[in-house]
């Protein structure tokens, strides 16, 4: 039986360029499917990601309609602070919301006090979904990767209460307090670690840290206060990771976390070609269709997709997928017709 170990995904991780790159998308699984609206239909976006039939059957969604190379897990950043027992929900149109927003030290002793050690006794249904999509998809060989929200970008939600722009609150922080910052950001980045190893003991075969919010800091503000928290979050993990921001062409370098992770995820404004310049040979690219151009005749959106692949070429080994998610309004055929297209590259 094809193993997930064997999979082009992980190969690419590891180096290897296969006889053409694998390709998934960010949000595969998400609102441009009508079959994930309909089963959504009643059911809070957390309380679905915590039902494990249901986050199973949303993961593979994607996976049988687009035949993509890998199964993203159907979950959210946000998943193991509610399993922490903090208070949060996903406003449908605006994102993650914090009853109690962690904005004073004393906010930031209270939710430290926690033993990250819940969030693992307490996921037994990330567990179970995970295990559910790596047996469906056993057969086939198709990798499951698992993911966890970084540090930073977590305390972006969390310490604003809710989602913004410029991360203020947050950033503040670090200066404001810094001690406390790096409490809070530690234990952030212990939670994930826990969120990360219950994917992978249930069989994820790769992770992704998001990041998302990186691009908002300063280089010297990244080096200081937040990769040293990412790279603990990826610490000890047992299958390959790759680690994804948005606007983070300044950062790249940093970004490899001093090699723990193997593959950086690229947005669309950094061509590849650039990117691995900047990176060198010891880490896999990831990205990075614009995802504007998927609104595009096809033509041109092919022509895109072919400029993407091209300048891959230049980094060890390339993952083809969008600089950042597929946005809902997305035509899934689309989707469908890149991979098709990619799957014909020799
Ligand atoms: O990629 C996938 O298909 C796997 C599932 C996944 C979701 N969220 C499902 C989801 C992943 C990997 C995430 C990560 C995530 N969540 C990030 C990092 C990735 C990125 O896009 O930068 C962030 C910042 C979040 C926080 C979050 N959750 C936001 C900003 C939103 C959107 C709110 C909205 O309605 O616009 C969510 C909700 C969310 N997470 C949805 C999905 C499918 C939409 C929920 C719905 O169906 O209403």
């Amino acid at each position: 039986m094809p193993h997930p170990a064997d999979s082009l995904l992980v190969r690419a991780l590891h180096g290897e360029r296969g006889t053409r790159p694998p390709v998934w998308f960010m949000r595969q699984a998400g609102r441009s499917l009508p079959e994930y609206r309909e089963l959504r239909v009643g059911t809070r976006m957390l309380d679905a990601c915590l039902t494990p039939d249901l986050a199973a059957e949303i993961t593979l969604q994607p996976v049988r309609r687009h035949r993509v190379d890998a199964a993203v897990f159907f979950s959210d950043i946000v998943i193991p602070l509610r399993l922490a027992g903090i208070a949060v929900e996903i406003e449908p149109g605006r994102g993650p919301v914090f009853e109690n927003p962690v904005r004073t030290a004393a906010d930031v002793a209270r939710v430290t006090a926690i033993d990250p050690d819940v969030v693992a006794a307490n996921a037994a249904p990330v567990r179970d979904a995970v295990r559910l999509v790596a047996s469906e998809l056993a057969a086939t060989g198709t990798p499951v990767i698992g993911f966890a929200g970084a540090p930073f970008t977590l305390a972006a939600y969390l310490v604003e209460g809710g989602p913004s722009k410029e991360h203020l609150r947050a950033r503040a922080m670090m200066h404001a307090d810094p001690a406390a910052w790096h409490r809070l950001a530690g234990w952030l980045a212990e939670v994930s670690r826990r969120f990360l190893t219950a994917q992978t003991e249930a069989g994820a075969s790769a992770v992704q840290l998001f990041d998302s919010w990186a691009g908002s800091l300063s280089a010297a503000d990244y080096r200081a206060f937040v990769a040293p928290h990412s790279r603990r979050a990826l610490e000890g993990a047992t299958v390959p990771a790759i680690h994804f921001g948005v606007g983070t062409a300044h950062l790249l370098t940093d970004m490899t976390l001093g090699g723990v992770a193997a593959g950086v995820g690229i947005d669309w404004r950094t061509p590849l070609d650039t990117a691995a310049g900047i990176l060198g040979s010891g880490v896999t690219l990831q990205g990075n269709v614009d995802p504007a151009l998927l609104q595009a005749p096809w033509p041109v959106l092919e022509a895109h997709v072919r400029d993407v692949v091209e300048r891959g070429r230049a980094a060890r080994a390339h993952i083809v997928n969008l600089g950042h998610g597929v946005p809902p309004e997305a035509d899934p055929t689309v989707l469908t017709r890149i991979v098709e297209f990619v799957k014909e590259l020799r």
